[in-house]
């Protein structure tokens, strides 16, 4: 009989004990529910749209970190001593949360620095430039090397340069940089527009310029629109780079760089505005990519190799080129370049080498395959007497070019088919010629035969026009490179 109570009341202190546990339970529940969404994603939401709120409202959200706090799937309940395992997303720093405006007339340069300074401390995070607004955004630099690594950019609105002379100070090499970065991405469908207009016209064209637009012109350094610089793993995929007041995308100093599905887009007329400019960077990878600009579409500089460049559309502009190398007696290197399958219209050239007189070092393994050109002046250039003032020296050592191939190039030209002008102390050798048909298309300007000196190596014939003057075999002056002039 006492055994009967002692059990029945442990029963009941159980069922207490079990009740009370459940209490808590459902109070942890509710607690978890108020502290996610829906109240959570309504502050969140009305904060990324009231934009013409007070600034006080979004200042205490400038850590960012409610946005890791992420609600579990409304479906499931949220089991004790799990939450932890469900993963966090990305971290999401959007630049109107740090006080920007997106107005396109306030500068927003000091939201972007804070809006950077946090996403840089975070692995995998994500800086949002969210689409529909306009950013006014000074001279600014996304630098490394302390941040967390594979970070996003991800670019849906539009970022304008300042248009003031206020803003260069003296004079910027660049406008957007990102430097020492290990894993960058850029991606979006948003604009990065340069203004660049100001820069690109002559004092005479310019009838009513405003105070500004004049002592801008005195600026004498022109800034490159992006400017990536020793960094690795980087991405450039879906945004708009336009009307950049000099070259639109700069890699320096970079390794393994993808550029795909993006636009380049300038008028013909823009002095000086290059497309891709890749400098001492290798494993590049540049495709389904449209130019437009006012200087070359991608121009490779010294300190290259294996850079592969296909499905690219060019023009108008001055095309793909390798070079100017060697300027002031300087050693240059580039090796295992990759170029095919380009449209390139409306150019001064098509596919292009060139070097100064007077400098050292070597370009070698260039293959430039399945070209189309339309209404290109000279579709294939190679000049080792580059020039751009009215004369330059005449010198005997050049950077030596070897190993140069053209296969399958169609299509039309104004002035020239084929420039191929060598050094005479350093002949261009091993160049070779399969598949050429280029046919003139009649215009004002007088038409040339094909151009050779001291270029030597293998013709594939037929070719249209016949390129006769291609020297076969090696140059007898088999130049012994010094040491400098090795790569
Ligand atoms: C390169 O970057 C991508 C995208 O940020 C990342 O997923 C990948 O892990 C990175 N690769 C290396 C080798 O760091
Ligand atoms: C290319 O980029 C645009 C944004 O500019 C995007 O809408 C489109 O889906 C991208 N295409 C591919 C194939 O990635
Ligand atoms: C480039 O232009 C072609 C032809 O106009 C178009 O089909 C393609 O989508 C464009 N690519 C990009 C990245 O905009
Ligand atoms: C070629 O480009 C120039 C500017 O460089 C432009 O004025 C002209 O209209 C273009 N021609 C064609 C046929 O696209
Ligand atoms: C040449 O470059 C390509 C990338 O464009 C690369 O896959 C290949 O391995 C390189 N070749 C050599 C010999 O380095
Ligand atoms: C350089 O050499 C070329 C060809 O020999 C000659 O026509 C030219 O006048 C020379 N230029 C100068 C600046 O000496």
């Amino acid at each position: 009989m006492r055994l009967k109570c002692f059990v029945l009341l442990l029963f009941f202190l159980v069922l207490l004990l079990c009740t009370k546990f459940d209490g808590c339970e459902a109070r942890n529940q509710r607690h978890r529910k108020s502290k996610l969404s829906p109240s959570a994603m309504a502050r969140k939401k009305g904060r990324h749209t009231s934009v013409g709120s007070s600034k006080g409202d979004r200042d205490d959200h400038g850590d960012g970190r409610d946005n890791q706090l992420n609600p579990p799937p409304s479906s499931q309940p949220p089991y004790p001593g799990t939450e932890h395992q469900v993963p966090n997303p990305a971290a999401m720093f959007s630049v109107l949360d740090y006080g920007a405006n997106g107005d396109g007339v306030a500068d927003d340069t000091k939201a972007f620095e804070a809006a950077w300074a946090a996403a840089c401390k975070v692995e995998g995070s994500v800086l949002i430039v969210p689409a529909e607004f306009e950013f006014l955004v000074g001279p600014i630099s996304f630098s490394g090397p302390s941040c967390g690594p594979n970070i996003v950019f991800q670019l849906d609105g539009t970022i304008l340069a300042p248009a003031d002379s206020r803003s260069w100070g003296s004079g910027l090499l660049w406008w957007i940089e990102f430097t020492k970065l290990q894993g960058i991405t850029i991606r979006g469908s948003g604009v990065i527009e340069g203004r660049g207009s100001i820069w690109w016209t002559s004092t005479e064209s310019n009838v009513h310029p405003s105070d500004d637009e004049l002592s801008l012109k005195l600026v004498e350094i022109k800034p490159t629109a992006l400017r990536f610089y020793g960094s690795y793993n980087v991405t450039i995929t879906g945004i708009t780079i336009q009307n950049s007041p000099q070259c639109h995308l700069k890699f320096d100093n970079c390794e393994a760089v993808q550029v795909f599905n993006m636009t380049i887009n300038s008028p013909g007329t823009s002095l000086n505005t290059d497309g891709i400019h890749l400098q001492n960077s290798r494993d590049v990878m540049i495709h389904h990519t449209n130019m437009s600009c006012g200087d070359d579409c991608v121009s490779i500089q010294t300190g290259c190799t294996n850079i592969n460049i296909h499905s690219v559309d060019c023009g108008p502009g001055h095309g793909i080129s390798i070079g100017g190398l060697g300027r002031d007696n300087m050693k240059a290197c580039v090796s295992n370049i990759t170029v095919r399958d380009i449209n390139v219209h409306n150019t001064t050239n098509g596919v292009r080498i060139k070097t100064w007189q007077g400098g050292s070092g070597s370009v070698q393994s260039v293959t430039f395959s399945n070209i189309r050109v339309s209404e290109v002046q000279t579709p294939i250039v190679i000049d080792q007497f580059y020039c751009d003032r009215s004369s330059c020296k005449n010198q005997t050592s050049a950077v030596a070019l070897s190993g140069i191939a053209y296969e399958n190039i169609r299509g039309t030209y104004t002035v020239k088919p084929v420039h191929f002008a060598c050094s005479d102390a350093s002949p261009c050798s091993d160049i070779s010629i399969t598949g050429i048909e280029l046919q003139p298309l009649q215009e004002q300007y007088h038409m040339y035969e094909p151009f050779c000196w001291k270029a030597f190596g293998e013709l594939y014939p037929p070719t249209v026009p016949p390129i006769v003057c291609l020297q076969s075999g090696k140059p007898a002056s088999n130049r012994i490179l010094s040491d400098h002039g090795m790569c």
